[in-house]
């Protein structure tokens, strides 16, 4: 049975330009921070690597500091700024640290983290479709805010923020801008230079790159300091010998980027017809985060009576990969906190299904994933109607 794999929001499939040029790039094992001749070919891959990497999300070459990947960079731009500022590095001491609440973990818990260290941390409401008021983010940010950080597009909905809108308010008090935009390459249009951010994250195996692979845009004169202490690389931003690897495979990706537009518009027209299918087929089915701006590929369908992981355990089982939340959360037992915040119950965050699709999905997936959901609903939502019958608990329903 050949899978249909929609959890592109987890992690992608690997690029076969990739694979192909897997063994080039092993060769290639010299240490770059080496003087010698074994090292030249690492040093130039390294290099073009940085290059093709910095004119991918509008950068400079200098500006782009490799880490492991998402989690890493995320970390990075939060502490990097927090112990610059409690250093004293930076002029005045701020101490106030602005979040969203739809934020992934990896910004999340380093807030959590640095309120445990002293700073003031609070987090940025959303509505219903994930969008921040700015008029009363406006008057939140304070004389004494130190970074705000707000991601460029959820993992779960696909909601795309105002970036460049709220980092133009957040300068305006002097405050840094970080956005985690680890969901944006191959999804959506990003350049940093464009918005006008200090700091962004990106991570390779969201990209069809290999893992091991992040990065974190910090723009020239933004100061950092290294939560990896150790040798000089990255301009002492980030000590370790670097992962060429995974950096020469997410520079191959980055070459792809004449093509990105083109492959953009083919997921959105899936991802429309799939959910038109849904909606008008299956009762009881609202698309969360569909009146905001999205990425082209994500769907996150709430839908009534229905426990997700279920869901997800039957199409499973018919061949098809899907997500109730965060995959990096899943385990937990703990509906999404980003579908909470956008004001969903935890029964509706419970129902919830995460679709994402990527470069390769077919109109033959959609056909068959928009054959089988429906059945699998109907199954669901039989079986519940029956054990309540038989428990006697429908009159409470
Ligand atoms: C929005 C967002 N930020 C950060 C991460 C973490 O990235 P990584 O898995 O590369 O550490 C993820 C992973 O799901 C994500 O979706």
């Amino acid at each position: 049975m050949q899978r249909i794999y929609f959890d592109h929001n987890s992690t992608t499939p690997v690029d076969a330009g990739v694979r192909e040029k897997t063994s080039y790039w092993l060769d290639q094992w010299g240490n770059p921070s080496s003087v010698h001749q074994d090292a030249r070919g690492a040093k130039n891959l390294l290099r073009e690597s940085r290059q093709a990497v910095a004119e991918l999300i509008g950068a400079r070459p200098l500006e782009v500091v490799f880490t492991s990947g998402g989690t890493e960079s995320n970390n990075l731009a939060i502490k990097g700024v927090f112990q610059k500022f409690r250093k004293g590095h930076m002029g005045e001491f701020r101490n106030h640290y602005f979040f969203s609440g739809i934020e992934h973990p990896s910004v999340r818990q380093t807030m959590e983290f640095l309120k445990q260290e002293g700073a003031y941390v609070e987090e940025i409401k959303v509505d219903r479709n994930g969008m921040v008021d700015l008029d009363v983010f406006a008057e939140q940010v304070r004389e004494d805010t130190a970074l705000v950080s707000v991601m460029f597009a959820n993992n779960e909905t696909g909601t795309v923020l105002p970036i460049k809108k709220m980092a133009k308010i957040a300068h305006k008090k002097g405050a840094l801008f970080h956005t985690d935009a680890v969901q944006s390459l191959g999804k959506s249009l990003i350049n940093v230079k464009d918005l006008d951010v200090d700091l962004a994250s990106f991570s390779g195996h969201k990209f069809y790159a290999l893992r091991g692979v992040g990065v974190l845009y910090s723009k020239q004169g933004t100061q950092i300091e290294s939560l990896l202490h150790g040798g000089g690389q990255e301009r002492y931003r980030r000590g370790g010998t670097e992962n060429l690897l995974a950096i020469a495979s997410l520079a191959e990706m980055a070459q792809q980027r004449e093509e990105i537009p083109e492959r953009i518009q083919k997921m959105e027209e899936l991802r429309d017809s799939l959910e038109n299918f849904v909606l008008e087929n299956i009762e009881g089915v609202s698309v969360t985060g569909a009146g905001g701006k999205r990425v082209a590929n994500t769907s996150n369908l709430l839908i009534d009576g229905i426990d997700g992981e279920v869901l997800l355990m039957k199409l499973d089982l018919r061949g098809i990969s899907v997500s109730t939340g965060s995959a990096c959360s899943s385990g937990s037992q703990e509906p999404s906190i980003a579908l909470q915040k956008m004001g969903l119950t935890r029964k509706e965050a419970q129902a919830s299904l995460r679709i994402s699709l990527g470069w390769n999905t077919t109109q033959q997936e959609i056909d068959a994933f928009c054959a089988a959901l429906p059945e699998v609903v109907s199954e669901i939502r039989a079986l519940k109607e029956q054990s309540y019958l038989s428990t006697g608990l429908a009159a409470y329903y």
